[in-house]
């Protein structure tokens, strides 16, 4: 393949080798790809709520639909100052959270960037690292440690959760791969390294991000009743009674109520209703979980921009885009990053000036002609408006399962994704309303910021 790609610093010398297709062409073919109808959407949201369904019945579904443990919401009344480990995405973080207890927090916190070694290594090198990262803000920060801290930790990957501080970690996902800790306690891996580097904390709640973003929301707004993550990963977490879980083996629950981490990310892996075209299995083969998350992989930061790069080197392939002409850069896997894609739908210059900045610039690509910029700016919108739209499939159906369709919820939602991407959160909206119609207004989405890290905090002082 790549002996047939041509050197980026070559100039396409005769005109007669770039296939100037139809722009239009070009286009309409990928819309048949990437668009998703209202009726696609419904039929996806109906599937999507018989797993939901079947995965609180026993183990061994797509749905893990994990019982978290948290079975209260705080009532913005907690107090206390707790440290909170959050690991899960891009950047890994050391917090300290001072709950004021009149529904008020205040945050410390430090970032961490973690390396690929440490990701994909043995075990010990991974929480080895997260030990001394603690031990770091502890000490930058003076917190002192005589009376045993307790730490909320936030680990974002799915695990069988058995008690409030214990969980077995199931698979990993996002990129991390440290084989040996598959079916070990996380808990007592976090516990373990700590002890190893000296550091007197000790882990008192294991948490997951949505459920840490929905705790940390319902600190201040009693009606949230789900958090879901829209970052480098994608997740859903919901408040479920108790007798809706024929699972559920903990014994009686004073509240009733209980947590549900829904690893939403697995949704759909026997790919039966979800439009997973060529692109997306392209993408799929590359990855190093290939056939796992498959909702997570058309919606979540890691992979849209991995997405975006596999049809653009087919289309230079196809010589319909750029004249041929492909670079080292778009050809490296995971370099187009989602956050080019969020430069690319802001620019809303007339020659699409930004979008050339970024094929140029970042990507190496010599000759970016208007017409191949606005076929990279629309692959990126239909790439992007798809994610935004299985998304809000994904919050209908968990609002539709809670029967909260009629009385409403707030909906808590962090993550660079939602944040950051251009009209996601719009895009979300139209979707849901074509799925709910009126009722559409009950659901709230709310940006939940910081509220994986600030969670944990919450839910250690529940703890
Ligand atoms: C993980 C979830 C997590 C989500 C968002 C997924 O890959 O399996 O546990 O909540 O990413 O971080």
């Amino acid at each position: 393949m790549f002996n047939e790609v041509k050197s980026a610093m070559q100039k396409p010398t005769r005109k007669y080798t770039y296939r100037e297709v139809d722009e239009s062409e070009v286009i309409s073919a990928l819309e048949d790809l990437f668009v998703i109808r209202p009726q696609t959407l419904r039929n996806i949201c109906k599937h999507f709520v018989d797993e939901l369904t079947l995965g609180l019945k026993e183990d061994g579904h797509t749905l893990k639909m994990i019982p978290s443990y948290v079975a209260n919401r705080p009532t913005g009344k907690e107090t206390g100052s707790y440290l909170a480990l959050d690991l899960g995405g891009t950047n890994f973080r050391v917090c300290e959270v001072y709950l004021e207890g009149d529904s008020k927090v205040r945050l410390t916190q430090k970032k961490f960037s973690i390396p690929d070694y440490a990701k994909c290594g043995q075990s010990d090198v991974l929480f080895d690292f997260l030990a001394e990262s603690v031990l770091a803000f502890i000490t930058e920060n003076n917190i002192p440690t005589e009376s045993d801290i307790p730490l909320g930790f936030t680990f974002s990957f799915p695990v069988k959760q058995t008690a409030i501080d214990k969980g077995y970690l199931i698979n990993w996902t996002k990129g991390f791969d440290c084989k040996d800790t598959i079916n070990k306690d996380v808990v007592e891996l976090l516990n373990e390294a700590l002890a190893r580097k000296n550091v007197k904390v000790h882990v008192s709640a294991l948490v997951n991000d949505t459920v840490g973003t929905l705790m940390s929301h319902a600190y201040n707004d009693p009606g949230t009743m789900v958090g879901v993550i829209l970052g480098t990963g994608t997740n859903a977490a919901y408040v479920e009674k108790v007798s809706a879980i024929p699972k559920w083996e903990g014994g009686p629950v004073e509240s009733g109520e209980m947590i549900i981490n829904c690893e939403w990310g697995a949704f759909d892996n026997e790919r039966v209703v979800l439009p997973f075209n060529k692109y997306d299995q392209m993408m799929d083969e590359g990855s190093n979980n290939k056939g796992e998350q498959t909702f997570e992989k058309m919606i979540s930061g890691l992979y849209l921009g991995e997405i975006v790069r596999q049809v653009i080197v087919e289309l230079i392939q196809r010589r319909v885009l750029f004249g041929g002409i492909s670079s080292p850069e778009i050809e490296t896997p995971y370099k187009f990053e989602t956050a080019y894609m969020s430069r690319i739908e802001r620019d809303h210059t007339s020659d699409l000036i930004d979008t050339k900045m970024v094929l140029q610039e970042l990507l190496n690509i010599p000759y970016p002609a208007p017409r191949d910029r606005r076929i990279v700016r629309r692959i990126c919108e239909l790439v992007g408006t798809r994610a935004a739209r299985l998304a809000a499939v994904g919050v209908a159906a968990v609002v539709t399962k809670m029967n909260r369709v009629d009385s409403g919820c707030t909906v808590a939602i962090d993550g660079s994704v939602y944040e950051h991407y251009p009209h996601f959160a719009n895009r979300m909206k139209d979707a849901l309303h074509e799925l709910l119609g009126m009722f559409e207004e009950n659901v709230s989405l709310q940006l939940g910021k910081d509220g994986s890290s600030v969670g944990a905090g919450v839910i250690a002082a529940l703890a």
